[in-house]
């Protein structure tokens, strides 16, 4: 598959065809995702919870970004890969958002950036973008900012919280996201700012009707032991029948596996990965028990 890229982006958004994305923060997961048929990868600093164990993603720094993301790169070198900024590597001024963005690029290699905030974070998107690095806004639930809001909440129940974020996504698009990403708000949502703006607006926990879908990969695989929100179904069970169908008349498994990696938990992986982005090209996820209402 060829590797894609921004423009392939919004002609997906124009013909209507929906992207896959998924988290991952390691190269052996990585590598199953190049493999497999999704469209992009963020390395999220939900690797922070997920991979180094912190209770929230506010102590993640850029370093251990950085070394995330690289090890994500060797895996998936055919993926578009996305790193996330970390809190406190951008908000302070334009400059120091260039500076992070620019280190995260050069010694990752990401693809694009994505940062958290919306009207307030438009200097910063301009001068990352002018500088030739790919932006993804990402509005809705911004869990670095979660504790001004009283924690993780679902944000777009009230009028006042619905117009906010299409402002926060209008002026986004104006200064120069390549996409937005909207994470936890009621399903319809997305669907209008979808329709109010250009650029790809993808959802997380954002309803059915965006122009493609992230999940977090640890929960499709259900690995996470702390929390799984309402809208990440675990796809392990899916894929199994097919998995052990697979590898039932194989005769000589270890050779095979040593060979092929398709006897174990990689596969399952890739597995998973597959069957995400088959559900979310056809329009399977998210369905009526994933939304919030
Ligand atoms: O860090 C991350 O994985 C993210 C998603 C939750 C949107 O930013």
């Amino acid at each position: 598959m060829q590797k894609i890229n921004v423009r392939d982006l919004q002609k997906m958004k124009d013909d209507n065809n929906k992207v896959s994305w998924l988290t991952c923060y390691d190269y052996s997961f990585a590598s199953a995702l190049n493999a497999s048929e999704l469209d992009l990868i963020l390395v999220g600093d939900s690797g922070g919870m997920v991979n180094l164990g912190y209770k929230n993603t506010n102590p993640v720094t850029m370093d251990e970004m950085i070394t995330l993301t690289s090890a994500v790169r060797r895996g998936a070198p055919d993926k578009f890969v996305i790193g996330d900024m970390p809190k406190g590597s951008y908000e302070v001024s334009a400059e120091k958002a260039i500076e992070n963005a620019m280190r995260f690029s050069k010694e990752s290699d990401c693809d694009a950036v994505k940062l958290e905030g919306g009207l307030h974070m438009v200097k910063q998107v301009k001068a990352i973008s002018q500088s030739g690095i790919p932006v993804f806004g990402h509005i809705g639930l911004t869990p670095q900012s979660s504790n001004s809001f009283g924690g993780y909440r679902i944000v777009g129940r009230t009028k006042n919280e619905q117009e906010k974020i299409l402002d926060d996504a209008k002026a986004l698009e104006q200064a120069g996201v390549v996409a937005i990403l909207i994470e936890a708000t009621p399903d319809g949502i997305g669907s209008e700012i979808a329709k109010s703006v250009d650029v790809p607006i993808y959802g997380i926990g954002a309803g059915a009707e965006v122009d493609g879908q992230l999940l977090i990969f640890h929960d499709l695989l259900g690995i996470y032991p702390t929390f799984r929100p309402k809208f990440a179904p675990c796809l392990v069970s899916k894929v199994l029948p097919d998995f052990l169908e697979s590898i039932s008349e194989i005769e000589d498994m270890k050779e095979f596996g040593r060979a092929t990696k398709k006897d174990g938990f990689w596969e399952i992986t890739r597995l998973v990965a597959n069957e995400f982005n088959r559900m979310v090209k056809s329009g399977e996820y998210p369905d009526s028990d994933h939304v919030y209402n």
